[in-house]
Order: structure tokens, then C-alpha cells, then sequence
């Protein structure tokens, strides 16, 4: 046998079987070789199977010594795993670079890079430009100190309710030799001492989204519906405080996709126009501290989403087919990989018509143009009341005679009518209702 190849074979040999980080002088101990012939296979075989594409591990150099790890490149196992049903186009290196951040945040440029072997800026740029991954910080250091973290909107799509709710897969998360060795000590002190295959790993992804899917079909989903201002943001938004669950106020993105298609030059009347340009005019949604922000080109538009000539233009744009059919499939999804109280008009017909909570709000139009006239005069809105009342009636008509995925009350809602009731007694009456349909609240 060539001396190099026995070199290769021996260093990967004791490092599978140590399972641990080896520094060079331990190496070179143990073969009775020269440091310096160590260092040399070492750092060619770190080099070599990090690009290797037909290996499932390679050999990482952590500090002053190396050590073996299964690679993060699995694109079957990534995808699955992440499960990004809107982002299926993302390149395997994408999903690299989201494991090495959300395993290890915040993190260094170039710790990402060490978990994923090669450069990565270019990558970082386009996931922070999908928003999947942001800034959070600096270290008090030279070079490339930027610190990231993934985003809300990653959490969203994903699923889990923060970055400590992935699965432990030791191997992928190597920061730093006292990483690895609190790893190994937590995985001794779980029985797994061993290195796992890449089949054992394969099956333990297998496993976890597996577990990822039923409790996805056991999210709570909770659907409101009933005309503007029949008290539905304010009942879906403390049940949801109350439950600790999200709240999606669909009727957000409606406004917003008015507001933008006014903002592009857009005629919201005309229905093939707003259809044709449908991808241009749909918004981010993103979540911070809880609270649904709507943006559009880095902008914070949720304010201006609730001026009245917006309303109007939400109900026409609603009643298009083109932009509901967008609006609900974000809808759906986020429905299905987070708990969540939704409210709308057609939550519980069309958009989750097999939520086990339905709940259907009304007043009388006359107390609900009340709630909106106090409202506008609150922030500071001048307005007249007969405006106002016109206006819902207006919307009530459109919303509820529209051909596709009308206003109406579903057979199995709760009907509540809040003409005479303060927003506690809705509540109160919304949670004694939960509570006997058997919901721990
Ligand atoms: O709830 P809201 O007033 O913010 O809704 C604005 C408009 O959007 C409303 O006129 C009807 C429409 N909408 C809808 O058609 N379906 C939804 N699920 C939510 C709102």
C-alpha cells in the first residue's frame, strides 16, 4: 500500500473511531508519524471530501485539530426536513447555509462557512434577500463580524415556534471544540455515544417528519368570519394572546393588495389588469413581537392599509377569483404549519372548511358603522358618519353577493350577534363555548 493512502485511510480510520475531535500531535502519537505528514493528509482530505460529492462525510478542521462529520448536503433530507412548501426552487446550498444558521445561531460568516466547508457569502445575500435569514448583530472583532439568525418569516414557513424546536442532529451543528464536546456529552449522556450513518440519519429525519406531520394536523385553527367591524380583529387577536397561538388578519392582505396595485399605477376596477400583474402586487407579511406587519419594498404599510379608500378597494380587489385564489393558498399554508386564529370572510367556508373551530360574528350594520366612526375619529380621521354607514353597506352587499367564496355563515359556526355585547363578554362567550367543544382553555 502507497505510504499516502495508508496515511489517508489510517487519520479517517481514528477520527470515525474517536468520534471526537483529534488534534495533530494525538494523531501523529498514535501512528508514530511526523506531525508535519499529518497536518499535510489532514488538510488535503479536509479540502478533498468537502467537495466530494459522492460522500456523506468529511473531514473538518476545527482550530488546531480535525474531526469527521456527516455533511448537511442531503437535499431529500434537507427539503423534507425544512419542508418549505413555497420554496421548492431553493438550491441544496441554500438549504446548507439555512441548516448551518438555524443549528447555530447567531453565527460568523465563517462559522458558516466551516460547517458547510466552502465560501457562502453569495448565498447569504440571496437568503437575506428572500428574507429566510437576517442580521443580528455584530462581534466586537475584525474581519467578517456580522452575526445572523433566520428570520420570523422563516419560522412561519417552517413551522416550529423557535430555532431550539429542531431535532437534535449532533453532527450537523460543530462550532467549536467546546461545541463538539458538550454535543458528544449530551449525546453520551443519551445513549447515542456511536457516530450515526447517513442511513440512521436518513431514518431519524424520516422519523422527525413523520412526528413534524402529525402534529402539523393537530394545529389548533381557529376561524372568524363576519362583516367589517363586527368585532372580529379584536376577538381573534386576544383568544389568540389567550392561547399563545398567531394571529392572521386575512383581511390585512386584501387591503394590502389594493394599497399596492394603487401604489403601481394600477386601476383596482379593472379586473384584468390587477389579474395580469397579480405576482407584482402581493405582500410580505412578517411578524414582530407577535403583531402582523404588512411591507411592501422594505416598507412598513400597515397603517396605511386601513385608510377607507383602501376598504373600498379591498372589497372590489377580493371579489376577483385571480387574487383570492393567492391569497388563500398563503393562507392555507401558514394555517398548516402554525396554530392560529384566523379572521376573515371566508375562513371557515373556503379557506379551512374543516377547521374544528368556526365562529361567525355579526352586529347590526347601524352599531358596526358606530365601532368604525369611533374608530376613524380615534386616530384622528375626520369623517361623517353617513359616510361610514353607506360605505359598509356598500361592502356588506359586495362581500356577501360576490360569485366566489361569498360572506356567509357556515352550518357548524358559532353564530355570535355582538350588536349589544363588549368585547369581553364576546370573548368570554367565544372561550366557555371552546371549552365545551373540549379545548383546554
Ligand atoms: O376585514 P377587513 O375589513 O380588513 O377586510 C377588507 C376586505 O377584504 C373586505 O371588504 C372583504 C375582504 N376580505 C375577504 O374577502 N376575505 C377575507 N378572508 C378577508 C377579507
Amino acid at each position: 500500500m502507497e505510504p499516502d493512502t495508508y496515511l489517508n485511510q489510517a487519520c479517517e480510520a481514528l477520527l470515525f473511531l474517536a468520534a471526537a475531535p483529534l488534534t495533530v500531535a494525538e494523531i501523529a502519537e498514535i501512528l508514530s508519524r511526523d506531525p508535519e505528514d499529518i497536518e499535510e493528509t489532514l488538510s488535503r482530505l479536509a479540502a478533498e471530501t468537502s467537495i466530494d460529492e459522492s460522500r456523506g462525510t468529511y473531514i473538518r478542521p476545527i482550530e488546531n485539530a480535525y474531526c469527521i462529520v456527516t455533511k448537511p448536503g442531503l437535499i431529500e433530507v434537507l427539503e423534507k426536513f425544512f419542508a418549505l412548501p413555497r420554496r421548492t426552487n431553493l438550491s441544496q446550498a441554500s438549504y446548507e447555509v439555512l441548516a448551518a444558521v438555524a443549528y447555530n445561531q447567531p453565527v460568523t460568516r465563517a462559522q458558516i462557512e466551516k460547517v458547510r466547508g466552502v465560501n457562502s457569502d453569495s448565498i447569504i445575500v440571496r437568503l437575506m434577500d428572500r428574507g429566510l435569514i437576517e442580521t443580528c448583530g455584530t462581534l466586537d472583532a475584525p474581519g467578517r463580524p456580522d452575526l445572523f439568525r433566520v428570520t420570523d418569516k422563516f419560522l412561519l414557513e417552517t413551522g416550529i415556534r423557535d430555532v431550539s424546536d429542531l431535532p437534535v442532529i449532533d453532527l450537523m451543528h460543530y462550532g467549536t471544540i467546546e461545541d463538539m464536546q458538550s454535543s458528544l456529552q449530551r449525546a453520551e449522556e443519551s445513549q447515542h455515544t456511536e457516530q450515526i450513518s447517513i442511513e440512521q440519519w436518513m431514518s431519524h429525519m424520516h422519523e422527525m417528519n413523520e412526528q413534524l406531520v402529525s402534529s402539523a394536523e393537530k394545529k389548533i385553527q381557529i376561524a372568524i368570519d363576519g362583516p367589517s367591524a363586527a368585532g372580529k380583529s379584536t376577538l381573534a387577536k386576544t383568544l389568540a394572546k389567550k392561547l399563545d397561538i398567531l394571529y392572521l388578519d386575512t383581511g390585512a392582505m386584501y387591503r394590502a393588495v389594493a394599497f399596492i396595485a394603487r401604489e403601481r399605477g394600477l386601476d383596482w376596477e379593472n379586473q384584468a389588469e390587477i389579474a395580469a400583474n397579480i405576482d407584482t402586487i402581493l405582500p410580505t407579511i412578517r411578524y414582530e413581537d407577535g403583531r402582523q406587519v404588512t411591507m411592501f419594498e422594505e416598507r412598513d404599510i400597515s397603517a396605511d392599509i386601513r385608510d377607507e379608500v383602501i376598504s373600498q378597494g379591498a372589497s372590489i380587489v377580493s371579489s376577483y377569483p385571480e387574487v383570492r385564489l393567492s391569497l388563500v393558498s398563503l393562507q392555507r399554508e401558514i394555517a398548516e404549519s402554525v396554530s392560529c386564529v384566523l379572521d376573515g370572510r371566508d375562513i371557515g367556508s373556503y379557506v379551512l372548511p374543516n377547521a374544528p373551530y368556526k365562529i361567525f360574528l355579526s352586529a347590526s350594520v347601524e352599531e358596526r358603522a358606530r365601532r368604525r366612526y369611533l374608530e376613524l375619529i380615534e386616530r384622528g380621521i375626520d369623517t361623517d358618519y353617513r359616510e361610514v354607514l353607506i360605505g359598509l353597506q356598500e361592502r356588506d352587499e359586495r362581500d356577501s353577493t360576490r360569485a366566489f367564496a361569498p360572506l356567509e355563515k357556515q352550518e357548524d359556526a358559532l353564530g355570535l350577534d355582538t350588536t349589544k355585547l363588549s368585547a369581553d363578554e364576546a370573548l368570554a362567550t367565544v372561550i366557555s363555548w371552546l371549552r365545551e367543544k373540549g379545548m383546554k382553555v
